[in-house]
């Protein structure tokens, strides 16, 4: 079955324009998904880069069940815009976080667009709307925020608006779930969507915390791994915190806890990222991280991460089939 989809995938283009740390693990998880993929990018080399990106990932993908030993995918590189973007139905937009960047790009590429394409954007935290102004017809841009690295984590945040055409957001959703991504729809705009906002709140407080001498950045990273982080990585901070309340759920510990976090809130640091800031953060995660090389600690992450999307996919798998057994 899956091989019959994929053989229908090889002809659906997906173009990936700018083909950075984002771009190269979206093409990869695209092409493992059996789409053929386009890249582009200002910059020469890429040909080059991405291959090694792939001899690079093959195996983690092959772990997760994305690709086989047989996915050896053609990447078809070019520097011109209007190559990239012709005759295709799906764009992945990676370049920089620039909204001058990103706007004069749209220009570029709008003259040679199909008229159905979709064009979803990486943003970490444009506006759509913003991003919009790059088009004369804005129906057919949406945001499609991926968390690095994209070929493993599974979340996409999806946002359209009033100027979005109908259907464009249903079809990036079947894309990105034929990649076995997980997508959450905004309902209403908001800069930097949910999942960084979310994470600039954990990550001020933790710079707050080590700045402040409460522990050392070593610890604070502990603290969230070993701690809540894992947690979080199985069910969401309601649903842990409606068993925080026991029977009584997530009404109960808001009735226990509401003054503390009342309490905790207003304490909550504001620290800055000046440069004697940044320079402490720096001297500390070299101290955390020791003298391993920018490779062997996105391996070090990289199979710990599958360790647990197996692990995942398992449970899910015994729970499927307890529950058809019953
Ligand atoms: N880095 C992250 O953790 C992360 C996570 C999620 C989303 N994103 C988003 O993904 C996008 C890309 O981020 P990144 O980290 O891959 O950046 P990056 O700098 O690693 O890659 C950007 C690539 O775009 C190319 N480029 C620059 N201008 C271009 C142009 N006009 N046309 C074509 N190519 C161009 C660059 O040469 C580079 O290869 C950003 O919008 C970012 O917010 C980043």
């Amino acid at each position: 079955m899956l091989d019959i989809l994929k053989n229908e995938l090889a002809n659906k283009v997906v173009s990936i324009v700018g083909a950075g740390l984002i771009g190269r693990s979206w093409a990869a998880l695209f092409a493992a998904a059996g789409f053929t993929v386009k890249l582009y990018d200002s910059q020469p080399g890429t040909k080059a880069l991405m291959e090694s990106f792939w001899t690079e990932v093959k195996p983690t993908l092959i772990e997760l069940g994305l690709a086989t030993s047989n996915t050896n995918p053609t990447f078809h590189v070019t520097n011109d815009i209007k190559e990239a973007v012709i005759d295709v139905d799906f764009i992945q937009e990676c370049i920089p976080e620039r909204l001058d960047a990103k706007l004069a790009l749209y220009q570029q590429m709008e003259p040679y667009l199909k008229s159905n394409a979709v064009i979803a954007t990486s943003s970490s935290g444009l506006k759509l709307s913003d991003l919009q102004a790059g088009f004369k017809d804005p129906s057919r841009i949406i945001i499609a925020h991926p968390f690095n690295p994209p070929h493993l984590i599974p979340l996409v945040e999806l946002y359209t608006n009033e100027k979005t055409a109908s259907g464009v957001l249903d079809v990036a959703e079947s894309i990105y779930s034929l990649c076995g991504k997980v997508t959450i729809r905004l309902k209403k705009e908001v800069l930097a969507h949910v999942a960084n906002r979310l994470q600039a709140a954990l990550w001020r407080e933790a710079i707050h915390l080590v700045l402040d001498g409460v522990a050392s950045l070593k610890d604070v990273d502990l603290a969230v791994s070993a701690g809540p982080g894992l947690r979080w990585g199985v069910m969401g901070p309601h649903a842990l915190l409606n068993l925080g309340g026991g029977e009584g759920g997530l009404r109960a510990y808001c009735q226990q806890f509401r003054d503390s976090y009342h309490l905790w809130w207003d304490d909550l640091g504001k620290p800055q990222l000046t440069d004697e800031a940044i320079d402490k953060l720096v001297a500390e995660v070299k101290e955390h991280v020791g003298d391993k090389t920018y490779l062997e600690l996105k391996q070090d992450r990289d199979s710990k991460l599958v360790a647990v999307l197996q692990a995942l996919q398992n449970n899910k798998l015994k729970n499927q089939l307890s529950r058809s057994a019953q």
